[in-house]
């Protein structure tokens, strides 16, 4: 969760300068005449743009409504289907049905990611999107979910919300689908307080995601805003710009934020080389985001009795397993209910994925480590996996 470790005078500076300079005026966008040619969210979007490699990025309120901005963007309809893993923040599922659309639920493998196989097994003729998310700061596997989508003539949306900076195979995250969804909320590896970016290569989408964030307006460089015609109906989903000021100073401290944290992560799987555990699968080990370490144990007993000495010895664990209330499709009856889905099957979905999850607990790396905490984690965690066996 490294975005707020090193959350400081920087960004206090950022927003002070707002302040000094057009007196910290919030709006994404209009009243041109008051704020002195100061845009920082337009800023922030060519900054990520160029850090991702790609030529368009749409900054947004949050996660939630990049991956809600980009499904209308690629044009998802009522009724269409979309294909997204089992094991994902609960936001995922939300905005495939705030637009309308029936998310289908496949299994996780071994990397904790979407299955290539379930994914191909799950494919319809209603099936318009893929929505592979990049759990934990690790990639899902993109090169057979780019080949199976491309087969069937599907596009690509990569939830990116929790690997921001990651790669896989040297190509950012979030840029080898049709369209990216990033998340800046105060957990995320960068965080602008909430907000998030939409990306891609495509100028369509990219329009069309600009539209809609922004109430659909088109844009138009030769009138007024208040003039101007409309692309689509849209809603507002608009980045504020002391989010922007904020957004570029965190962006400046992301190769650092990657650099240290992955150096954390190698030292404590030095330290962990030995333990009688089963380490998640990471295909693309130099390309993750290294903020966390998953680790599986032999029965789900194993790993509540682990868990429980963890919180004993005081030390906390990410998501898996004290959120995974949020985080596994299983526990969600309270949308299935509401959209009358997966109503009859409920309960025996998604096996496979829970017999990783509950055997699974996962480790925050953080940025900022001293030798000493490596030391004493790896000295809590060997203990524990000793009494625990
Ligand atoms: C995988 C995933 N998708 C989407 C989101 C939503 O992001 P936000 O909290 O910025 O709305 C999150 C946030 O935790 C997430 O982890």
């Amino acid at each position: 969760m490294p975005g707020y470790e090193v959350f400081g005078k920087e960004e206090q500076q950022a927003i002070n300068d707002l302040f000094v300079i057009n007196g910290g005026i919030v709006f994404a966008h209009g009243f041109d005449g008051l704020r002195k040619g100061v845009y920082r969210v337009r800023e922030f979007e060519r900054a990520f743009a160029q850090r991702l490699g790609i030529p368009y990025a749409q900054a947004v309120s949050s996660g939630s409504a990049a991956l809600k901005v980009a499904l209308k963007a690629m044009g998802v309809k009522r009724g269409d289907e979309v294909i997204t893993p089992a094991f994902t923040f609960v936001a995922t599922v939300e905005a495939i049905l705030e637009v309308g659309a029936v998310p289908v639920i496949v299994d996780v493998d071994e990397t904790l990611n979407m299955s290539p196989r379930s994914l191909e097994n799950a494919i319809s003729s209603k099936t318009k999107v893929v929505l592979p998310v990049h759990m934990m700061g690790a990639p899902a596997a993109m090169d057979d979910i780019m080949m199976i989508s491309e087969k069937n003539n599907l596009l690509v949306l990569e939830d990116t919300a929790q690997a921001c900076g990651g790669t896989y195979k040297g190509c950012c995250l979030g840029t080898i689908g049709h369209m990216g969804a990033f998340s800046f909320d105060a957990g995320k590896v960068m965080i602008t307080g909430e907000g998030g970016m939409v990306t891609t290569r495509d100028i369509d989408y990219y329009r069309r995601a600009r539209a809609y964030h922004d109430h659909g307006h088109e844009y138009s460089p030769n009138v007024g805003r208040g003039q101007e015609g409309a692309l689509m109906p849209g809603f507002n989903y608009r980045m504020t710009e002391l989010q922007g000021a904020v957004g570029l100073v965190q962006l400046s401290k992301l190769d650092m934020i990657l650099e240290r944290q992955r150096t954390n992560k190698k030292k404590l799987m030095a330290a962990f080389r030995g333990l009688p555990f089963q380490f998640r699968k990471i295909l693309d080990p130099e390309g993750e985001l290294g903020d966390t370490i998953v680790f599986f144990l032999n029965s789900k007993e194993q790993a509540i009795a682990f868990v429980q000495e963890l919180t004993r010895a005081g030390m906390g664990t990410k998501n898996l397993p004290d959120a995974l209330r949020w985080h596994f499709a299983k526990y969600w009856q309270h949308i299935f209910s509401e959209y009358g889905i997966y109503e009859q099957s409920w309960g025996s979905q998604w096996e496979k994925t829970e017999a990783l999850l509950e055997r699974a607990v996962a480790l925050p790396v953080m940025v900022n480590m001293t030798e000493e905490r490596i030391s004493q984690i790896a000295e809590t965690i060997t203990r524990i996996a000793e009494k625990t066996k």
